[in-house]
């Protein structure tokens, strides 16, 4: 919860083989969110349903992790994807979330569909912000810390894991 300037971040993170607990599988329905996501970010989010989310939260800590992630169909295309686990403190949310940003360009928003998360590594704590535009940067950081960290050998080969139906 500091408002000091922050070195420039590291664009790699997390080990070079995903070690335990990870990979850590989270399989829900998006939800509707409060809705900030696109319009206030630009950075549009997949919310998990509560029931999904109870069932992480007892192996993972509050933060912002990277990993894989598939919408609706099983053996459909998997995308890289950053998210955030907890209170959102910039917010002052009263309800946990887990909130998933797909790294991919959707033409329009989607509710009540399935989505298979592969969570492999954890990037940051969750923070507080000065302001919303620090928020924002500091997402489009851990999107590039994903894009990056997603190529190294060991977290590629997972973009086939068996919870997206490839056998
Ligand atoms: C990768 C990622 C990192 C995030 N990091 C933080 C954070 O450090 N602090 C915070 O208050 N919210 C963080 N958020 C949550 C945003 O505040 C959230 O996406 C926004 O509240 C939109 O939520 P809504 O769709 O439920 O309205 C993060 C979200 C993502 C996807």
């Amino acid at each position: 919860m500091s408002n000091e300037i922050r070195a420039e971040r590291p664009l790699i993170v997390g080990p070079s083989d995903p070690g335990a607990p990870f990979p850590v599988t989270l399989e829900g329905t998006v939800v509707k969110g409060y809705g900030r996501g696109s319009r206030e970010l630009g950075i549009p989010t997949a919310n998990l349903s509560e029931d999904a989310i109870a069932a992480i939260c007892s192996e993972l800590k509050t933060g912002v992790y990277y990993g894989w992630v598939q919408i609706g169909e099983v053996a459909s295309q998997v995308y890289p994807m950053v998210m955030s686990i907890g209170w959102n403190p910039y917010y002052r949310n009263e309800r946990r979330s887990a909130e998933v940003h797909i790294i991919h360009d959707f033409p329009e928003d989607f509710y009540n569909v399935a989505m298979r998360v592969l969570i492999l590594a954890y990037i940051r704590p969750e923070q507080n912000y000065p302001s919303l535009d620090a928020l924002i940067k500091d997402i489009h950081t851990d999107i590039q810390v994903a894009k990056h960290s997603l190529k190294r050998p060991k977290y590629a080969e997972l973009r086939s894991h068996k919870l997206f139906g490839f056998t």
